[in-house]
């Protein structure tokens, strides 16, 4: 049984005008009317979001409905063209995915981005790794190969994330496997926020489980997790809340345990419009 945050409204905390005193505590991520046009094709339309620290929000919607680029906008690979993204209440600009990183916003993007040809163990600490100690680290910049394999296990270990041996390429992972070391990837810099694009849409059923499980680890430490899923049973399953984009625009706001799959898919497929 997956313990889920107790549950909050739906939709947005309206924004507290002048004088007025906040009703709950800001958002861990709030996105305030944000917009992205690709030449012709209106990619997102004054999207609002709201992430609290320790709940799964399911970012849901039709192909094209502009769930990666909502993504790509929040972890700086994609700039707005209008709209605020407020991160711990405070107005922020996002304009590179190193400044995600710095706020605490670690991504797995669609495409995974891991390295097939290095270990998995260089995957986890790619961008990060550690140098040896003394002046074989700081002058002939050697990398801590033996550290970081044991550092690699451990955190593997911590997730429950079965992989027998870190020294292996990333190609010859399975699927589940890939995703997992993507998702310790992310975790590896201690985030605050980690956003998952589709994670589970190449898995078998307990390939599918385990990501799941991953989810729900990052929500018990207390991190605030955006899942896109083109699949219900992974919402139902894991998910507080969920926002439904239809065509670049919010079209709904549910509290997951309480709303039922057909509602919900009303809300993708555009036969109801809740926004
Ligand atoms: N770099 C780009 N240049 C031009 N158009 C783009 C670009 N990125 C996305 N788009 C367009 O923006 C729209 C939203 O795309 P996006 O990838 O965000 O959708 P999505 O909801 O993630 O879909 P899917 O479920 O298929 O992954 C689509 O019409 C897409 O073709
Ligand atoms: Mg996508």
């Amino acid at each position: 049984m997956r313990s889920r945050s107790p549950p909050r409204p739906c939709g947005v905390t309206p924004s507290s005008g002048e004088g007025e005193v906040p009703v709950t505590a800001p958002p861990l991520l709030a996105l305030r009317g944000i917009s992205k046009r690709f030449g012709a094709v209106q990619a997102l339309m004054d999207v609002e979001l709201e992430i609290h620290s320790g709940e799964v929000v399911a970012l849901l919607g039709d192909n094209g409905a502009g769930k990666s680029t909502l993504i790509k906008v929040i972890s700086g690979v994609v700039p707005a063209d209008k709209g605020v993204i407020e991160w711990e209440g405070r107005s922020v600009q996002v304009r590179s995915p190193r400044d995600a990183q710095r706020l605490g916003i670690a991504t797995v993007h669609q495409n995974l981005a891991l390295c097939d040809n290095l270990d998995v163990a260089e995957n986890l600490f790619l961008g990060r790794e550690r140098r040896r100690a003394g002046p074989l680290g700081s002058i002939c910049r050697l990398v801590d190969s033996g550290g970081m394999r044991r550092e690699a296990r451990r955190q593997l270990d911590e997730l429950g994330i079965r992989i027998p041996d870190v020294r292996v390429p990333v190609a010859v992972l399975s699927a589940g496997q890939r995703q997992s070391v993507a998702i310790s990837r992310a975790h590896l810099g201690e985030p605050k926020a980690v956003l998952l694009d589709e994670p589970t849409a190449a898995l078998g059923v307990q390939q599918t489980s385990h990501v799941l499980d991953l989810v729900d680890q990052l929500r018990e430490r207390g991190i605030g997790v955006l899942l896109i899923s083109h699949n219900m049973g992974d919402v139902k399953a894991v998910a507080d809340r969920a926002a439904v984009l239809r065509l670049g625009r919010n079209n709904g706001f549910f509290d997951v345990p309480t709303t039922s799959h057909d509602q919900i898919i009303s809300s993708i497929t555009g036969a109801a419009s809740s926004a």
